[in-house]
């Protein structure tokens, strides 16, 4: 494909048109369908400007010439020019209306300081057209690709190429004989699978504070916002040790990661971002990952090693799932950060390392500390600032913003838009928000949702059909990993002799109940689970009374089952 003329870097219009393979030209086309078709293009400002006198029909103008083809019939041409063309725009408008009464002329002014600057640009087109509103079921768009510079005929083809534009590339030139006023043109439709290789490019936003700690995503839930605020002024005043407590994949490590980089950008921390999983810790290999050890320290140590807390000397260091370190290595730790120093396993020399600690769990460490597996002194000096993250079902009204989001992701991973159709998204969004929606995998769940619709979705527009077979495997998911994990003993909350008086029937039933109350934040949230199918019936007015009468039973209540 040689459309792309690289290395051109002439001011004005080039009349010779930029060589096509001629398996991408299809023309002409007599398009028989009820579209309408709509012209997209700059105003150019070399070839189509040819004074007002009469003259100026007699020169081949490429916007003008679209205009002239008996097999092309343009229901709208948007016409983008800068400020300065105004009066241009405006006659090349008029001819247009002349030439063809049927065409509607829209006249969009956008700034272009400068046409030859590739980044400039591109965001600039790439706002237009995301501003735009394309109908893809009902217009058919061409981007006309002749005028304007060089530069901005490669913007086209790459927003084109990524289906930022929904829309096939116009391209016009001069022609001979008859044709010498009108032209020719083709039509070049970029098969988006022969691209792949060509990834687009996405400008980098650059987010402040909060902002950047969320991703940008404009989340709606007071109480995370409010957490995620208080975080990053936490972050930004204080090097003390930060806990980070929540479901799996409700975004912890990720949490972990950008309270480093927000830091890192403020300066606050010149060294590494050091994260580790103390799940993959054990054993005697557990202290040396963590503090090193010196030569000879034990059989098989023939040379020295440094360890985590000195690599992250002057940065950060994540030990998630912490409630997993050791008893010996929680004594180690607390004294690395209280003394700011510590002993590498067989060395009498003290190292110096001077870090930050984020810590993660998934675990009660209060009720560790309790049983004994966790020292409370360490706890004492890493939850001064402790932020328990929500699960997403604790968070609906997030679920829409993130899809955004996600959506957003899978683009930059498939290098094309990825959108839903309206019915889609709706029924995805009503599925997200069931109560029966589990979402125990938190974001991780939302994330595979959206990657697999969006890789079996045909251009990257997701259908009814995609979205009802993703719900489905949701569903079947999260089935199987509640059945899966172990239901609540009876002798939690009741004693023997009281169990002893329940159907072994009634206390599946019961441990299963048992399970989502102690899942669920208030009464309400649980009934409306419980009775999921009922309240969609309208059978069932007040899931919380059904529930308080169904534990009275057993002479259990709600609260008891807090922890
Ligand atoms: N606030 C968030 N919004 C959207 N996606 C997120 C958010 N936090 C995390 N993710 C994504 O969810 C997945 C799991 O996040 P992670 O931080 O590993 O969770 P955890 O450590 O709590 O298990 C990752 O793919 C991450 O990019
Ligand atoms: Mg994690």
């Amino acid at each position: 494909m040689t459309l792309l003329n690289k290395g051109c870097n002439k001011h004005t219009f080039d009349p010779s048109p930029t060589p096509i393979d001629n398996d991408q030209i299809q023309s002409p086309v007599i398009f028989l369908d009820h579209m309408k078709t709509v012209v997209i293009g700059l105003l150019g400002t070399v070839m189509d400007k040819r004074g007002k006198g009469v003259k100026r029909w007699n020169s081949w103008r490429p916007t003008i010439g679209i205009f002239m083809q008996d097999d092309l019939l343009v229901d709208r041409v948007e016409l983008l020019h800068d400020d300065r063309d105004e009066r241009l725009a405006n006659n090349v408008g008029a001819d247009i209306e002349s030439l063809s009464p049927d065409t509607e002329v829209g006249l969009h002014r956008i700034k272009f300081k400068d046409p030859w600057d590739f980044e400039h640009v591109y965001s600039t087109l790439l706002d237009f057209v995301e501003r735009y509103p394309f109908k893809p079921e009902e217009e058919r768009y061409l981007i006309h690709i002749t005028t304007g510079t060089h530069v901005a005929q490669i913007c086209w083809f790459l927003l084109c190429e990524a289906n930022y534009i929904p829309g096939a590339l116009l391209q016009t030139s001069p022609g001979r004989g008859d044709k010498s006023v009108a032209g020719n043109y083709h039509i070049i439709d970029l098969d988006l699978s022969k691209y792949d290789a060509i990834s687009s490019r996405f400008k980098r936003q650059q987010l402040e504070g909060t902002e950047f700690l969320k991703s940008g995503i404009a989340t709606r839930n007071s109480r995370f916002n409010s957490m995620i605020q208080q975080i990053e002024r936490v972050a930004i005043r204080s090097p003390a040790p930060i806990l980070i407590t929540g479901p799996t994949g409700a975004g912890k490590s990720q949490l972990a990661r950008k309270i480093y980089e927000l830091k890192n950008m403020r300066g606050l921390v010149q060294g590494e971002f050091v994260a580790v999983n103390c799940a993959t810790l054990r054993g005697d290999s557990a202290m040396s990952a963590l503090f090193g050890h010196s030569r000879g320290a034990f059989t098989g140590a023939q040379s020295a090693r440094k360890g985590l807390l000195t690599k992250a000397h002057q940065g950060l260091l994540f030990l998630d799932e912490i409630g997993e370190l050791g008893l010996d290595e929680q004594a180690m730790l607390l004294h690395a950060i209280e003394e700011k120093t510590f002993y590498p396993v067989g060395s009498d020399n003290p190292v110096l390392s001077d870090f930050q600690l984020i810590a993660g769990t998934n675990r009660d460490l209060q009720k560790q500390v309790q049983e004994g597996s966790f020292r409370e002194d360490l706890l004492a000096r890493i939850n001064l600032w402790s932020y328990q993250l929500p699960g997403l079902k604790d968070r609906r009204e997030d679920i829409e913003p993130n899809l955004e989001f996600e959506l957003q992701k899978a683009e930059q991973q498939l290098s094309h838009k990825v959108s839903f159709n309206k019915t889609a998204r709706e029924r995805f969004l009503a599925f997200a928000n069931q109560p029966d929606s589990l979402w125990s995998g938190n974001f991780r769940d939302l994330n595979a949702a959206v990657q697999r619709m969006a890789t079996l979705s045909d251009g990257g527009r997701i259908n009814e059909t995609t979205v009802k077979e993703e719900c489905e495997r949701l569903q079947r998911f999260w089935h199987h990993t509640q059945a899966a994990g172990s239901l609540p003993a009876l002798e939690e909350v009741l004693s023997g002799e009281q169990i002893e008086d329940i159907d072994l029937f009634d206390q599946y039933q019961l441990r299963q109940v048992i399970a989502i109350c102690r899942d669920s934040r208030t009464m309400s949230d649980a009934g409306r689970q419980l009775f999921n199918r009922s309240r969609l019936k309208k059978s069932s007015s007040n899931d919380s009374h059904r529930l308080r009468q169904y534990l009275t039973k057993f002479g259990l209540s709600f609260e008891d089952l807090q922890d």
